[in-house]
């Protein structure tokens, strides 16, 4: 019988706090291949070693992906967890180093807002103002002030976003184009633990029954997705069943949109998003569905459009 022994072979990527310090890495090898950025606040789990995964495979032999790793104060509402938020930098660099991460930029807040809080912020427009923004005032502009300036920092051609920040992405996608940064924004989906929880940094902060009442969030939007061909109705229905029934969910949103995050179509390509507290911890999750129409004639009963939005 013959046994083969597999060896996992890791190089540790370089360690750099500072922007000065990349450049300098980054220069003779722009021209190698593409640098690619997988910009983070650190807390690193396996969703973000799939956008690492991704963004090697982007860059290629030759090319270069860098992780930045800072927990970007400006994104923090009053209230919010920004001080209790897990610092696990050593783990992180494991987590790096296994995933083929060329360079870790983990700046210090002084190095990333040298002048202190910036005073010219990028402003993320109407859609900064709902959903996330409407809950979290001001968090979309501290989220596309700092990816601006990592974008100007690092210099990237792509940079690889999780799905699971649905609007994110989405909102980091439309400054790219509009402020043409030439940046190419790319995602990966959500990693999801295998009874369907969606992987968080978050998650750490839950003790074992908010995991088990956690678990609502994805089962809603599954439910949702197997109740779509029934219209849209149906699926909020479905997904508003299962978050109902558990009472350690404290809903906020639930958010039926197209894939553009404007008005849910009728029949179609969708969005379901959703957000809660669970404890003191805030969650949120997203799943794509496809709308099938009209087939359940008590779905539309009134031939109306419905709203976009529950909130309960
Ligand atoms: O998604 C995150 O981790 C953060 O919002 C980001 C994009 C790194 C900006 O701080």
């Amino acid at each position: 019988m013959t046994t083969t022994t597999t060896t996992t072979v890791t190089t540790d990527p370089l360690l750099l706090d500072t922007a000065a310090a990349l450049a300098e890495h980054l220069a003779p090898r722009r021209a190698e291949g593409p640098v690619v950025l997988v910009p983070t606040m650190g807390a690193l789990h396996d969703g973000h070693a799939d956008l690492m995964d991704h963004a090697r495979t982007l860059a290629g032999p030759r090319g270069t992906v860098v992780v930045t790793v800072f927990v970007n104060p400006l994104q923090f509402g009053e209230g919010e967890d920004l001080d209790r938020y897990p610092r696990t930098l050593d783990a992180d660099l494991a987590t790096c180093a296994a995933h083929g991460v060329d360079a870790v930029l983990a700046p210090a807040v002084d190095e990333v807002y040298p002048g202190g809080r910036p005073q010219v912020t990028v402003h993320p427009g109407p859609l900064g103002d709902v959903l996330e923004g409407a809950s979290r005032p001001g968090h979309f502009a501290g989220v596309l002030t700092v990816v601006a300036k990592l974008f100007g920092l690092v210099r990237p051609d792509v940079a690889v976003f999780g799905e699971k920040d649905f609007q994110q992405q989405t909102l980091v996608r439309r400054m790219s184009l509009d402020l043409a940064l030439g940046v190419d924004v790319v995602t990966v989906p959500t990693r999801r633990e295998p009874d369907g929880l969606a992987l968080s940094s978050r998650n750490r902060y839950l003790d074992p029954d908010q995991r088990a009442a956690a678990l609502a969030l994805s089962t809603a939007l599954r439910a949702a997705a197997d109740a779509g061909h029934h219209g849209a109705d149906a699926a909020r229905r479905a997904a508003l069943a299962v978050l109902d029934a558990e009472p350690g969910v404290e809903l906020d949103y639930l958010a039926l949109v197209a894939p553009d995050l404007s008005d849910a179509p009728g029949a179609g390509d969708a969005r379901l998003l959703v957000a809660a507290r669970v404890g003191t911890t805030r969650l949120i999750d997203t799943l794509p569905l496809t709308l099938g129409g009209t087939d359940d004639p008590t779905d539309h009963p009134t031939g109306q459009p419905t709203p976009e939005q529950e909130t309960p």
